[in-house]
């Protein structure tokens, strides 16, 4: 590689010059005022659910944001939950605490977002009043923060008792009830609720404000006067997602040629162990006994190969394809390391951020990713058939990993992962099918054994070289 090449990549890590400044590098930069995300609702709507995925998709595209529940701030003031009898309208003392609970949180929403690093905040509580919430108004125009709501309104009573029983009777609140007693409070606490619940009026008193209300567990949508990117995209994931049972399976494409010679890309076809596999997958999915099972590839002939021994329909994504690595493709991590050692440790450095010359970086496969996961979240049950780093790409999306942590989650060759939607996150079983094959695996090294921490102060940060050595960039959680 020419010598400015790389010292023009150095540069870029370690010290922005001027230009760089101007165009901006890899790690995100935040022009826009930070948001707050009110959900608004009766409990047991899902508005948990909401925040929580939410939060999940935001880090994983870049954009660091946090959940504040104000159930847990509740929690840690009143130790011990007694009764329904803590939220009737007229219980005067709990009210009270309530009121501090909720100031005490968007305290805390105003530190993540002034001084913390963070872009979005999401404040989970039920905020079914005009005065909370034109209290959280007022603290958004004191604080420069942008204000979108989340409503969730539902009334179907079968929607609403599978709520409460997935996740409300095994809550805290009820740890020392049976099932039966704490579903039966749980409804009165609701009932507390509803007498003074008023929804978001989007023709009268709301019409000004940002928000979207989601009626019947995403059945149909009212959305109010969107402000920018970040609403839009939210309006966008929520209109996406579904709560229908289903299994995601991920793996990786059989054993490649290049895979024995330990070749980084490339498009050679399956070594025999490889072919042992994809028949072993063909077994493994007959077994599973889904009804209707979508096969994705990507476009590359090794995953090809692996579907086309499934006999079933698949269709190939480009958006699948390995992470480019550019100049360095088809080398060994020898090869690599012998002709190009400046971008082996920068590499090593930060993975994730590293863009290999002429090629990709982590964060750039997450921007292509990100259309293959909002189509996996439009379906029910679906094989993805990929590549090692875009494996990783999906499955920190889907297990709420950290940039720092993708580069190195360990998806092996010849091995099913199993996804399935528990409560507010997924279980991973992880099923070899027993075929041997090479292990492409590269722990991280000693180098970069500091995480990516957080920027201390303000939201772009990347090129920061700490005291110790290790280096500060931006972090998406
Ligand atoms: C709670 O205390 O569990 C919920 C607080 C609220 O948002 O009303």
């Amino acid at each position: 590689m020419p010598r400015e090449l790389t010292q023009n990549r150095i540069q870029k890590i370690w010290v922005p010059t001027k230009d760089d400044k101007r165009r901006g590098t890899g790690a995100p930069h935040f022009a826009n005022p930070p948001t707050v995300i009110v959900m608004v609702g009766l409990p047991a709507r899902g508005k948990t659910y909401i925040s929580k995925k939410l939060t999940r998709y935001l880090n994983w595209i870049g954009i660091p944001t946090k959940v504040f529940n104000v159930g847990e701030y509740r929690r840690e003031a009143v130790k011990n939950y007694s009764s329904y009898d803590f939220f009737k309208p007229d219980n005067e003392s709990a009210l009270k605490i309530r009121q501090q609970c909720a100031l005490a949180a968007l305290r805390d929403v105003k530190s993540y977002l002034k001084d913390e690093g963070g872009q979005v905040a999401v404040f989970d509580a039920t905020n079914t009043t005009r005065d909370r919430r034109d209290l959280i108004l007022k603290f958004g125009t004191e604080n420069e923060f942008k204000i979108f709501f989340i409503e969730s309104v539902c009334e179907d009573p079968s929607v609403i008792a599978s709520n409460i029983m997935e996740v409300k009777v095994s809550c805290p609140d009820y740890k020392d009830c049976n099932k039966t007693e704490a579903m039966m409070d749980f409804q009165k606490r609701i009932e507390c609720y509803r007498t003074s619940y008023q929804p978001l009026d989007p023709d009268q008193y709301d019409r000004d404000h940002s928000f979207i209300k989601v009626i019947d567990v995403g059945r149909r949508f009212l959305v109010n006067r969107i402000q920018d990117h970040i609403q839009s995209k939210i309006v966008y994931y929520l209109m996406n997602i579904h709560v229908q049972p289903r299994t995601i399976y991920l793996c990786r494409h059989g054993e490649s040629k290049d895979n024995l010679e330990g070749r980084l890309g490339g498009d050679s076809g399956l070594s025999q162990r490889g072919r042992q596999f994809s028949a072993a997958l063909a077994r493994f999915v007959d077994e599973q006994q889904l009804k209707d099972l979508k096969v994705w590839t990507s476009q590359l002939c090794r995953s090809i190969q692996t579907a086309e021994h499934l006999g079933v329909p698949y269709e190939q994504w480009k958006a699948l394809n390995e992470i480019d690595a550019g100049l360095c493709e088809e080398m060994t991590y020898d090869e690599v390391k012998e002709k190009f050692p400046e971008e082996f440790a920068l590499r090593d450095e930060d993975k994730y951020y590293y863009r290999y010359p002429a090629g990709e970086s982590y964060q750039d496969l997450v921007q292509r990713v990100e259309p293959v996961i909002m189509e996996l979240e439009r379906q029910e049950n679906v094989l993805v058939v990929c590549h090692q780093a875009v494996m990783r790409c999906l499955l920190a999306y889907f297990l709420d990993k950290s940039a720092d942590e993708m580069p190195y989650l360990k998806c092996p060759l010849h091995t099913v992962l199993k996804l399935t939607p528990v409560a507010y996150g997924c279980k991973v079983e992880s099923i070899s099918l027993n075929v041997e094959a090479v292990n492409t695996h590269r722990d991280r090294p000693e180098v970069s054994r500091h995480p990516t921490r957080p920027p201390a102060e303000g939201r772009c940060c990347r090129g920061v070289l700490q005291s110790d050595g290790s280096s500060l960039s931006s972090h998406r959680k």
